[in-house]
C-alpha cells in the first residue's frame, strides 16, 4: 500500500490502520522521517513530482495508493494550481507503476461551482482521479478532528486563553466534524470495496459551529465570551493573533467555507466516533499547545 504523507494528521491515522492490518506501507513526503517513530515501521520515499520516473519506481509492486495530499492555503510558490499538477504527476505515475486502485482524499462538497479556490481545485482533481484509467473511490471528508489537529485544538486554545472569543456571524451555520480514525478506517474500506464510487466521511453529529464552539469551551472548562462578529472582524483578529503565534489562523475562504455550511454532510453518517463524548474524553489534552500550520507544513520543507 502506498500513502502520500504519512507524517501528516489524516495520513498517519491511515498508515497506522493499515500497518495495523498487516499491510506493508510505503510513503511519499517531503520528510525524511527523522525522528518520528513512524519512520521505522514504512518505507520512506520522495514526493517528487519533477521526477516522475522515481515516482513510478517508489509505486513498483503497490496495490492501492491512499492520496492525502493536499495545501490547506496556497502561499509562496505553493499554489492550488500546482497541487493539482502534482496530484496528476502522482495519479499518472501510479498508472505506470500498474498501481490497481486510488483511494484519493478530497472534501466534502467538492464542486467546480464552489466559492473557494480550494473547494473548486478539490472538484478538478476529482476529474482528474475518475479519468485516470485506475479503479477510484472518491472519499469526501467533513472537518476531521483528532489528536494533533488543527482547527479543533486550536479552537479550544483561544478558548483556554481568551477572555473573547468571535464567532462568525451569528453561528447558525452547521458542521458535520469526523473523527480522523474513522475518516483512516472509511479509506482503508474503499480500498476494497466497489469501484467507482464518491462518498462523504461525515460524523453522527450534525451541530451549529455555534454548538461546536460551546461544547469546546465546556469540555475545556473556558469563561471565554462566545461574541458574533462580521465574518471580516474575525478575519482581522484571527490575523492579529496569527502575529502573536506566528501562523496562519484562519482564512477569509476558510470562513467562507464555514458559514455557508459547506462542512455539512448531507448523506448518511459513516463516522462511528461521536464528537459529543471524544470532546471531554480529551479535553485534558486539547488546546494545551497551538498547533501550527506553517510549522507543519510550510516551513523549512520544499515546497508542492
Ligand atoms: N483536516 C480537515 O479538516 C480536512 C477536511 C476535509 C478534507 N480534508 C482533506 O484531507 C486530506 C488530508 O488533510 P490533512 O488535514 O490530514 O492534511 P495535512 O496532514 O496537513 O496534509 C496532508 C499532506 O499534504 C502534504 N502537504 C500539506 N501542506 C503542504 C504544503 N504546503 N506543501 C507541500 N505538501 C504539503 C503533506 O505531506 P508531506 O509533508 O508528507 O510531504 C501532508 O502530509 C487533504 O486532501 C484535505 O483536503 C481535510
Amino acid at each position: 500500500m502506498a500513502v502520500t504523507g504519512s507524517f501528516g494528521f489524516t495520513g498517519r491515522a491511515l498508515t497506522e490502520r493499515l500497518l495495523s492490518a498487516g499491510h506493508e506501507v510505503v510513503t511519499l513526503t517531503r520528510r525524511s522521517g527523522e525522528g518520528d517513530p513512524l519512520a521505522q515501521r514504512i518505507s520512506v520515499q520522495p514526493f517528487d513530482t519533477t521526477d516522475p520516473a522515481a515516482l513510478v519506481a517508489s509505486l513498483a509492486g503497490v496495490e492501492t495508493l491512499f492520496n492525502t495530499y493536499w495545501l490547506r492555503f496556497p502561499r509562496g510558490t505553493s499554489t492550488f494550481e500546482g497541487a493539482v499538477a502534482r496530484s496528476a504527476t502522482l495519479v499518472a505515475a501510479a498508472r505506470e507503476a500498474g498501481v490497481r486502485r486510488v483511494v484519493h482524499v478530497s472534501v466534502v462538497n467538492a464542486s467546480p461551482a464552489a466559492d473557494t479556490p480550494y473547494v473548486r481545485a478539490k472538484a478538478a482533481l476529482e476529474v482528474i482521479v475518475r479519468s485516470s484509467g485506475l479503479e477510484w473511490v472518491i472519499v469526501r471528508p467533513t472537518l476531521t478532528y483528532g489528536p494533533n489537529d488543527i482547527l479543533i485544538n486550536n479552537l479550544a486554545w483561544a478558548l483556554r486563553r481568551l477572555p473573547v472569543y468571535g464567532l462568525p456571524g451569528l453561528g447558525r451555520y452547521t458542521v458535520t466534524p469526523v473523527h480522523v480514525d474513522d475518516v483512516a478506517r472509511i479509506c482503508v474500506e474503499a480500498a476494497a470495496g466497489p469501484s467507482g464510487v464518491v462518498l462523504d466521511a461525515a460524523g453522527h453529529e450534525t451541530m451549529t459551529y455555534r454548538e461546536l464552539v460551546d461544547r469546546v469551551r465546556t469540555a475545556v472548562g473556558s469563561r471565554s465570551l462566545i461574541v458574533p462578529m462580521p465574518g471580516i472582524a474575525v478575519l482581522a483578529a484571527a490575523r492579529l493573533l496569527g502575529l502573536f503565534v506566528r501562523d496562519i489562523v484562519l482564512t477569509r475562504d476558510e470562513i467562507r467555507e464555514l458559514t455557508s455550511s459547506l462542512l455539512t454532510s448531507h448523506e448518511p453518517p459513516r463516522g462511528e466516533i461521536r464528537i459529543s463524548e471524544w470532546l471531554p474524553a480529551n479535553a485534558a489534552q486539547l488546546g494545551r499547545r497551538w498547533s501550527s500550520e506553517l510549522d507543519r507544513n510550510y516551513s523549512r520543507l520544499p515546497t508542492g
